[in-house]
């Protein structure tokens, strides 16, 4: 596809050549996100970071790839200091906001507000994460870290083999993640939840209408052998009624370094989205398993930023502008954005 201009919502507007061409641009992000190369190549385009649920990773990330490629970054964090609380309308919102910023990146905790704010946005939107449906961008940087593994490994991701843990009800990064394997041969995917936490049949089915084989399990440790990757959750506490119905559900299923040593295969690749809960309740993913080279979370981080480099530079259309830049500004806004009243 064409990504210039373009709103990044769901996985699913994405083929595999689209995955193969983002990742082919984050590799070329490299010497810039590690300052080994500086370029301004966004110089005077402005980012709209609208997060109206908690972030770390996905909100600093998108305004650090978006500051490294040369923009400016404004940010709204929290409902409560934003005029929505006042009952705007989130198309008033995506009219406004627009007229002020190139693109936007939004998290909201409601599913489908994000493709509903893009319908009226003059700007291309990028998805941050909404409600427990998706999260996009988490997913594409997600399987790029993958594959990098799955390459130090002798491996492709044709032929995956991978055990998803934890709460995969609610969790939108792994339902952007198990939507994008469908692009890709020969997948086997061991489903590891709870029963009442397993993720959506449509997920499921589509997974096997591509061909894919899907397993069920309901305890970690026949889960978890025999795949190449690890990718364990959070329990979305956020997502359910009470804290006391997400806690019966915390600390069900925990990957520490003795289950990973009786069970896994040697280097099977250990992945979390993050944030992971290390409160005594939870430890899904056990501190034990920070020195163990296989633990891939903290590379996920870092590869993060250059999925979300790569994705502005294709939207924004400057990727062949990078490495040539020379001048303070290469980039121009289009006139075309901005809003004529009706009546001119
Ligand atoms: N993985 C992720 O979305 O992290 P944050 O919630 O910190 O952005």
């Amino acid at each position: 596809m064409n990504f210039v201009g373009k709103h990044i919502l769901s996985v699913a507007q994405l083929s595999r050549s689209d995955v193969e061409q983002i990742f082919s641009v984050a590799d070329k992000m490299i010497p810039y996100a590690q300052r080994q190369r500086i370029t301004r190549v966004l110089a005077g385009a402005i980012l709209s970071n609208l997060f109206f649920e908690a972030s770390t990773r996905t909100r600093l990330s998108f305004g650090a790839a978006f500051n490294l490629l040369g923009g400016n970054v404004l940010e709204t964090t929290g409902l409560a200091s934003s005029s929505l609380v006042k009952g705007e309308s989130l198309q008033d919102f995506a009219r406004v906001i627009s007229g002020y910023s190139d693109v936007i990146v939004m998290r909201h905790p409601d599913a489908g507000s994000v493709a509903e704010f893009a319908e009226s946005s003059r700007s291309p939107v990028l998805n941050g994460g909404d409600g427990s449906n998706e999260h996009p961008t988490q997913a594409l940087l997600d399987l790029y870290t993958i594959e990098k593994e799955l390459n130090y490994r002798r491996k492709s991701l044709d032929g995956l083999r991978i055990a998803v843990v934890g709460d995969l009800k609610y969790g939108r990064a792994v339902h952007s993640l198990l939507k994008l394997l469908k692009v890709f041969h020969n997948i086997t995917v061991h489903m590891v939840s709870p029963p009442d936490l397993r993720a959506p049949e449509r997920v499921i089915a589509e997974l096997q209408e591509a061909g894919h084989e899907v397993r069920d399990f309901d305890q970690l440790e026949l889960g978890i052998q025999a795949v190449d990757v690890l990718y364990v959750t959070r329990t979305q506490e956020e997502r359910f009624s009470s804290a006391a119905e997400a806690i019966k559900y915390k600390g069900l299923f925990r990957i520490n370094q003795a289950v990973y040593t009786q069970h896994c295969e040697p280097n099977t690749v250990i992945m979390h989205p993050l944030p992971r809960d290390s409160r005594e309740t939870a430890q899904e993913l056990s501190e034990d398993l920070d020195s163990n080279p296989n633990l891939a979370v903290f590379r996920q981080t870092d590869n993060g930023l250059l999925i979300r480099m790569a994705l502005f530079a294709l939207i924004l259309d400057v990727v062949d502008k990078i490495e040539f830049h020379s001048a303070p500004v290469a980039w121009r806004a289009d006139p075309k954005k901005w809003e004529q009243p009706p009546f001119d």
